[in-house]
């Protein structure tokens, strides 16, 4: 009777069968519950005989439960360990993401390397008073400069109101970050501006990179090493070599642009080396008056500035041909040149990486 029981037990298959079986012997209406119940009807002798036996029963079939139920647990955990296993080692699957737009990557880049220089982050809008945009910078109304710029005029939304403009560059973020943050002050500006002009080298919209410190006692030598550190960090090379060649701005004076050498490599030209050279940049040291205009004293600030076209840098670093295809969104492009979220530029791991 008893080994009938045990394989009864034996055969569960899993955890409700055997719970099926427990309640069947051992529940309230069970087998075994009834032969432990049937002891009381029993005279004295045969419950002595009968009691050792019943209960020794019921010691087995409770222990081969408690086996049988720890069997079907481990059984149970191998399958799951076995079936719930994950291959660390499989390629994850390719998901659809976007890219950092080079010019995006470019700013980028440029924030971390005047940030290493202790130059933060200024911004101005995009829809410009004339007098930021000229006045300010010593560009009255009846500068030449004014006329050179290709303009966008905003149409005044009251009249009367004096017509707003398209900034035609970033130099305006110069007077805002100087009225706002006073001196010393040592700021860049990257941003949108734009111009009344296209064709395969220019568009209607393009990026500049402004630079201003502002300080006592700054020189032509802080601007010139400041450039000099700027353009190898940005290039990432030391064979670049640089001049600076007398130009004018109204907003600075001495103004100077830069100029890099630059090579063929692989069939493409490159910054650094020597076989010519490209202008980069514009520069200079701040006019006083612009200093004046922004409520400091001229006499006891100076300060340099500069502004630099972004998509040209980013043509050169990154190797693109038509600075058109930077705006089309042409989702093959920004694949190809467009770089990963993660590629977050530093200078310890080269700021293009
Ligand atoms: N704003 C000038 C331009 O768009 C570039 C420039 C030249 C900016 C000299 C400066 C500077 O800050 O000092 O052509």
């Amino acid at each position: 009777m008893s080994d009938a029981l045990i394989d009864r037990i034996a055969a569960a298959e899993n955890l409700a069968e055997l719970d099926a079986v427990r309640v069947a012997l051992l529940g309230k209406s069970g087998e075994i519950t009834a032969k432990l119940k049937s002891l009381g009807a029993m005279d004295a002798g045969t419950r002595a005989a009968e009691a050792p036996r019943i209960h020794a029963l019921r010691e087995r079939v409770t222990g081969a439960i408690a086996d049988r139920r720890a069997a079907l647990e481990a059984a149970e955990l191998e399958r799951k360990l076995a079936t719930e296993k994950i291959d660390l080692s499989l390629p994850a699957p390719e998901i659809v993401s976007g890219t950092v737009h080079p010019i995006s990557q470019v700013m980028d880049e440029l924030a971390e390397i005047f940030a290493d220089l202790g130059f933060s982050v200024a911004e101005g809008p995009e829809i410009e008073t004339q007098w930021y945009n000229f006045t300010a910078l010593n560009m009255g109304e009846t500068h030449p400069a004014r006329a050179m710029m290709d303009t966008f005029y905003v149409e005044p939304r009251t009249a009367g109101e004096e017509a707003r403009v398209l900034r035609t560059h970033t130099s305006p973020v110069q007077i805002r970050a100087m009225e706002k943050l006073g001196a010393p002050l040592y700021v860049i500006a990257p941003g949108r501006v734009y111009r009344s002009d296209s064709d395969a080298t220019h568009t209607p919209m393009f990026h500049q990179v402004e630079g201003l410190a502002i300080d006592r006692g700054i020189t032509l030598g802080h601007l010139k090493w400041t450039l000099e550190t700027f353009v190898k960090a940005f290039f990432e090379r030391d064979d670049i070599v640089m001049r600076f060649r007398p130009s004018y701005f109204p907003f600075t004076e001495p103004s100077a642009e830069l100029d890099v050498g630059w090579s063929i490599e692989k069939g493409r030209r490159v910054v650094g080396g020597n076989q010519g050279w490209m202008e980069i940049l514009g520069s200079g040291m701040v006019h006083p008056r612009v200093i004046a205009n922004c409520g400091l004293d001229p006499d006891e600030w100076q300060g340099f500035a500069f502004g630099c076209g972004i998509d040209r840098l980013a043509m050169l670093k990154y190797g693109m041909s038509d600075l058109r295809a930077f705006f089309d969104g042409d989702i093959r492009w920004l694949k190809h040149y467009g770089f990963r979220a993660l590629d977050v530029p530093t200078l310890s791991g080269g700021v293009g990486a």
